[in-house]
């Protein structure tokens, strides 16, 4: 049987690079749309992809243009399509509202209309998010909790989730979304809190760094790793119905705590070195998420395995490590 071919959406990210190496190993050929400026900047922009770049066909597209989505889709002919890409920083969309609504919100539409004129049998992923729930009004959310987003990152998502699911009942396409809960690795990227914590965590233990300036310390996220979620991804393409599951850990800690540990396993006490900066609170917080994965669990057979205190150390001493400083870590 030949091998199944994947096209991947956002491939330099952290979730692209895992889902990547897991695909690999189940024999695909793997196909990822990547921005100009990265092919020309390997070093710095497909650094995570480094070990396994010769592996991977990489095509330049831009979710901004229609026309580079449906040269790159005609090319390939994708069996599956995992659509990770998207402006994903929500502090970011709060400053540039129009940009994030358009790359996102487009970006999906281009892909599903024109898979579905050039690829129509392809099996289609969209990377939704926990933010869709945004101020929830029960905890645990799952896939029948109201949507209440709070950003326009957020809202970008849940147009993304409905053009999905309208694909999928209007025009019989196999595509599917995932309502994603935080998930971190070592390869997150440093704007996000908890690589801000754990390389900050390093940097102060490395003398480069004396204080780390955060936020809204009480905000509660539902935290798993990266590895386990693109199973998640996976498993969804390989149902016989498209359809649409939480992924989570249903555990939640606040950023307060992510900071407690994270400098306690450097034997560091957090509360000598986080400052609180007011500047770095968002218009409109997310102040707890949670979330219930049964459905996940119970029909794709998908479960976490990491536990919070794992995630936190792996972080830690990954960038302690990077730092040339693992000894010192207890
Ligand atoms: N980034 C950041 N920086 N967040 C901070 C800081 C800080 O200095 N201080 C406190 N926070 C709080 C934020 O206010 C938020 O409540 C929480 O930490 C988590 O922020 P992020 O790590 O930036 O992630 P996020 O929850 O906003 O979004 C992530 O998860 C979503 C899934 O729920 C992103 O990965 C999204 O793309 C993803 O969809």
């Amino acid at each position: 049987m030949p091998a199944k071919c994947a096209l991947i959406t956002g491939i330099t990210g952290q979730d692209g690079s895992y889902l990547s190496e897991f695909l690999l190993a189940k024999g695909y050929e793997i196909h990822g749309m990547v921005r100009r400026v990265a092919l020309e900047d390997p070093d710095h922009r497909l650094s995570r992809l480094r070990d396994i770049r010769s592996r991977l066909v990489l095509h330049a597209a831009s979710l901004e243009s229609y026309a580079s989505i449906h040269r790159v889709i005609q090319d390939v002919q994708p069996d599956e399509c995992y659509h990770l890409a998207a402006q994903s920083f929500v502090s970011y969309s709060f400053d540039d509202e129009f940009s994030t609504l358009n790359t996102n919100i487009n970006g999906t539409h281009f892909l599903l209309a024109a898979l579905k004129s050039l690829a129509p049998q392809c099996r289609f992923y969209f990377a939704g998010s926990s933010e869709m729930f945004g101020q929830a009004q029960e905890a645990p959310q799952h896939e029948g909790t109201r949507l209440h987003p709070r950003s326009s990152y957020g809202i970008s998502k849940v147009a993304g989730f409905h053009l999905t699911r309208n694909y999928r009942e209007a025009y019989g396409m196999h595509a599917s979304s995932c309502i994603l809960f935080n998930h971190e690795s070592p390869r997150r990227g440093f704007e996000f809190v908890t690589r801000k914590i754990s390389s900050g965590v390093a940097r102060i233990l490395a003398g480069a760094s004396t204080e780390l300036r955060l936020g809204n310390l009480e905000a509660k996220r539902d935290w798993g790793h990266a590895r386990e979620y693109v199973e998640a991804m996976w498993l969804m393409l390989q149902q016989p119905q498209p359809d649409d599951y939480v992924v989570a850990t249903g555990e939640c800690h606040s950023v307060r705590e992510f900071a407690e540990l994270a400098f306690a396993h450097a034997g560091l006490d957090y509360r000598r070195y986080v400052k609180p900066d007011a500047d770095l609170f968002r218009p409109a917080e997310v102040n707890l998420l949670k979330g219930d994965a049964s459905k996940a669990r119970r029909v794709l057979g998908w479960t976490c395995r990491t536990r919070f205190e794992d995630l936190v150390r792996e972080m830690v001493e990954q960038d302690c490590r990077a730092l040339e400083m693992a000894a010192k870590v207890r």
